[in-house]
């Protein structure tokens, strides 16, 4: 997923864009990613997730009619952050599934287990670079707003795919190169993703691009909200 050029607003685009990812190493980015979100801008995700609507239409995207997690007997919330996919899993999956939810940031992990007010699912700290799972572990993992915070993201999703059993499915929630998604890269300090290279990345991982999910009809007329897809590991 190359920093090239598209056509209109490109410049603004690139001008926006959180250059973070590309200045440091790849360890240096690493620790600033979870610096940041040990800090009050992970506490902040909740704030900011009433605003853009995160928070309430969250459960709009994991259901029979979106992104069905029933007969999952394993569910991994890659990047969990404070728990907001989490907690809709702890609801809607059958309810002897296992669910796990890693991150990097240890004080993330302590906000989601306070919001979860549960000690069902497995939190632990991990990368998602490296995750601490067998081939083929879980039937369905979530990974959402993470990919743009890896240092080579295209390693994040082989490790996706890798854990995923061959037919498992993904839910990929991530910050598109559009104006309000370099806006909010500034803040987060991560890269943006062009929707075109991110499937064709995800072809070549083995992750099939069953469909694309949206927040609303607004969002969908208007392309707001990022990228949010559904995929699913080849058999
Ligand atoms: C914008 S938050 C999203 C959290 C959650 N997925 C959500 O949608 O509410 C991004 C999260 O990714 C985590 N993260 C960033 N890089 C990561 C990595 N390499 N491995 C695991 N977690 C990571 C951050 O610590 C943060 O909690």
């Amino acid at each position: 997923m190359a920093r090239r050029s598209g056509s209109g607003g490109v410049g603004l685009k690139r001008l926006l864009e959180s250059k973070e990812p590309e200045r440091r190493t790849a360890e240096a980015y690493r620790r600033l990613v979870r610096k940041h979100y040990d800090g009050p801008a992970g506490w902040f995700t909740t704030v900011t997730g009433v605003f853009t609507g995160h928070e309430a239409l969250a459960g709009r995207l994991i259901g029979p009619r979106a992104f069905d997690i029933r007969g999952c007997k394993r569910i991994l919330d890659a990047g969990c952050g404070n728990g907001r996919y989490l907690r809709i899993l702890l609801k809607r999956a059958d309810p002897t599934a296992l669910l796990a939810g890693c991150d990097l940031s240890a004080a993330m992990l302590r906000r989601a287990r306070r919001r979860l007010r549960s000690e069902r699912p497995l939190l632990l700290a991990a990368d998602v670079s490296h995750l601490p799972f067998k081939d083929h572990f879980f039937d369905a993992v979530v990974c959402g707003w993470v990919l743009e915070h890896l240092p080579d993201p295209v390693l994040g999703l082989r490790e996706l795919a890798r854990v995923l059993r061959p037919g498992g499915k993904l839910l990929l929630l991530t910050t598109e190169r559009t104006i309000p998604g370099a806006v909010c890269s500034r803040f987060y300090h991560c890269r943006t993703i062009r929707r075109a290279e991110l499937r064709a990345a995800c072809a070549a991982v083995g992750l099939g691009w069953v469909r694309e999910l949206w927040w609303s009809r607004f969002h969908k007329l208007a392309k707001l909200g990022g990228i949010v897809v559904e995929l699913r590991r080849a058999s």
